[in-house]
């Protein structure tokens, strides 16, 4: 038995997804035995992990604070051991453009982007290069934050009339936004466990979004308006190389514990391209990588189990 505190909740626009994902992992944690402390995440973080000397913290705050790396960074400081990434893969990971970038290096599909922060369209007019990129990448043009999650900030741009108020929109969410290819086809997630210091896939999900023409923020944690299908209805070999890609995604960026890779499938030729890599998924009901544990015959508690004691391997 051990003693820990479980971060959730947080300060992010994805609060509210955390404090279920937390309140979830709590009841495993004590069904496991432990003895548990669930902490909401605020101004007084440092001291309560003073006052209250877990001895490991299960991680489970997504988006900012918890997944970029910040707290993860105070408690190495405050050598408690935690769940999941490390400082430098949920830097990266959570960086679209800084993921992107690393992915591209090493051959990884990633749909092609262009990336700009705030300062380049203020001082260097970079709006007077966008007819250069809308040609590059063709409507409809994704135009998304480099940071968030949960579909936040993301807006399909469908001529070049659309792409200044989707700038805008991501511009509010964060100072450096892309541009980035859009893909039409399937919208595949790949859970990936660590299993005695070796990270393995899970079965893929499929969001099947039922009404939007895309899977947008609201859609996507109102029960019923997408339609999840686990394991994914997909040629054994394209399975097989979504699996790869996730891995290699995971390794290449550093990541430890579990992740969720997420993907699309082209519709026409089947090619598989990484669209981002979640250092702390969510863990809720509905969440797709307890489904992908469920579907593997590995049950929440299990699964809570696993990724606590892949901290350190
Ligand atoms: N380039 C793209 N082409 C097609 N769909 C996309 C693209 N980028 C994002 N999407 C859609 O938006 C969703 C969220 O995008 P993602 O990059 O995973 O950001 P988030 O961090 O918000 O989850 C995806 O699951 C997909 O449905
Ligand atoms: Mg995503």
């Amino acid at each position: 038995m051990s003693r820990v505190a479980v971060l959730k909740g947080g300060r992010s626009l994805e609060r509210q997804v955390s404090l279920r994902s937390g309140a979830r992992v709590q009841d495993a944690l004590e069904r496991l035995g432990h003895d548990v402390i669930g902490i909401d995440v605020g101004t007084d973080l440092v001291d309560r992990l003073a006052a209250d000397r877990p001895d490991v913290a299960f991680v489970a705050l997504h988006g900012r604070d918890g997944e970029d790396g910040t707290v993860q960074e105070l408690l190495e400081v405050m050598g408690i051991p935690y769940t999941g990434s490390g400082v430098s893969a949920c830097i990266r990971a959570a960086d679209k453009v800084l993921a992107k970038h690393a992915m591209r290096d090493q051959g990884i599909p990633t749909p092609d982007f262009y990336a700009f922060n705030e300062t380049a369209f203020q001082a260097l007019g970079a709006a007077q290069a966008l007819p250069a990129i809308e040609s590059r990448l063709e409507f409809p043009i994704v135009v998304k934050p480099a940071g968030q999650g949960s579909a936040l900030g993301i807006k399909f741009a469908r001529t070049a009339a659309d792409v200044p108020a989707a700038l805008v929109a991501a511009f509010s969410y964060d100072r450096k936004v892309l541009l980035e290819r859009h893909v039409p086809g399937r919208d595949l997630a790949v859970s990936i466990l660590a299993d005695g210091g070796r990270a393995t896939s899970l079965p893929i999900v499929e969001a099947v979004p039922q009404q939007e023409d895309f899977y947008d923020f609201e859609a996507r944690y109102e029960i019923g308006r997408t339609k999840f299908v686990c394991p994914a209805q997909l040629d054994q070999a394209v399975a097989a190389r979504a699996s790869a890609i996730a891995l290699e995604s995971y390794e290449l960026l550093g990541c430890a514990g579990f992740a969720r890779v997420d993907l699309m499938l082209e519709r026409d030729d089947e090619a598989l391209f990484v669209l981002e890599v979640n250092t702390v998924p969510g863990l809720t009901e509905t969440s797709l990588l307890p489904q992908a544990a469920e579907a593997a015959g590995i049950s929440f508690d299990q699964l809570i189990a696993r990724i606590l004691g892949a901290i350190g391997d």
